[in-house]
């Protein structure tokens, strides 16, 4: 028998080795696109650039592309708030694969990807300071990968609900506090295909990050019998939307400051969000911040929040505080 095992050796290495090459060449068919009115340039193609005092960066999830609903909410938002410098990621080749198979491709992809955003800073002059990269599910963690090749000094990370399947909240590939200067990450999807541990200077749990998020509960049952389709996934992909939302409204989501213990265990978060509603008086800024976009580079630990369960989600116009 044992016998039998080292006689296939050689070929199950060699069959390892096949894999990852291949993985390798579908990761280098990763690139960014840069986004301009009704068209869309490869990055290398960009010749002129009008001064960056901002630039957006997103990185797609499992299953997805470049032009994929769960992430053109973010594109959107941009769009129509007139950001001028959108980048968006495209791995698609890598990200349609069996979900092991795209997992093992983050840092892959996250090397490839970061190597043609290098290219591009340094031919425009860009600052690493105003580069902000946003990932969804898996892109989360490629984002947190990206930063880490820049060592840290990108100006900001956003995870939105960074995939949980084959991830432990230290696997060396995740995304981290420390892949940008700025870190802030929401939870919408745990525990299915997202996770609760904290990855950023902040971390966001609306309505304690749990499927289902308001507005979900069917549609995350349809998901769940189909399996891992993590693409339509309501739940995991709600964070985006909620981040989209606060693009154009930065005040629709005040979330106040909660213990790791009552965010995991779901408990009294809550009670001190209808308290802060009654008492609109006795805020500070370290225990109320805005989730989304515009987010107080100053806010740290754990946020919690409710939300709605249909457009506008953010409850920041009702709140008396907001
Ligand atoms: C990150 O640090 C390493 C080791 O100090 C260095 O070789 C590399 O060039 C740095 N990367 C960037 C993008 O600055
Ligand atoms: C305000 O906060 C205090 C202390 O946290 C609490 O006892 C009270 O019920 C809250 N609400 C109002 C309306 O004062």
């Amino acid at each position: 028998m044992a016998k039998t095992i080292l006689s296939w050796l050689p070929l199950l290495c060699q069959l390892g080795t096949l894999q990852a090459l291949s993985l390798d060449s579908l990761a280098g068919q990763s690139s960014i696109y840069y986004q301009q009115p009704g068209a869309e340039l490869l990055l290398q193609q960009v010749e002129q650039l009008s001064p960056v005092s901002s630039l957006k960066l997103i990185v797609h999830g499992f299953l997805a592309s470049r032009s994929h609903s769960s992430i053109s909410p973010l594109r959107n938002a941009y769009a129509a708030q007139g950001y001028e410098h959108v980048l968006v990621a495209d791995w698609s080749p890598a990200a349609n694969l069996d979900y092991p198979s795209s997992r093992r491709a983050v840092q892959r992809v996250a090397v490839v990807l970061a190597k043609q955003l290098q290219l591009f800073l340094a031919k425009h002059s860009v600052p690493l300071d105003v580069v902000h990269v946003l990932g969804h599910s898996l892109g989360a963690h490629i984002a947190g990968r990206i930063g880490q090749h820049f060592n840290g000094s990108l100006g900001r990370i956003t995870g939105l609900d960074p995939a949980l399947p084959l991830f432990s909240s230290h696997s060396d590939d995740s995304l981290q506090a420390h892949a940008a200067r700025f870190v802030d990450v929401i939870h919408t999807d745990y525990p299915v295909f997202g996770d609760l541990t904290p990855r950023g200077s902040v971390d966001f749990y609306p309505n304690f990050g749990h499927t289902p998020q308001p507005g979900c509960e069917e549609l995350d049952l349809l998901t769940a019998s189909k399996l891992i389709l993590e693409a339509y996934s309501c739940s995991h992909n709600r964070a985006v939307s909620l981040y989209a939302e606060s693009i154009g409204l930065p005040k629709s989501f005040p979330a106040i400051a909660c213990s790791w213990k009552s965010i995991r265990s779901s408990s009294s978060c809550a009670e001190k969000l209808t308290d802060f509603n009654l008492n609109s008086t006795e805020l500070d800024d370290t225990q109320l911040v805005y989730m989304g976009e515009q987010v107080a580079r100053s806010a740290t630990s754990y946020y919690y929040l409710e939300t709605n369960a249909a457009p506008p989600y953010g409850q920041g116009m009702r709140a008396k505080f907001a």
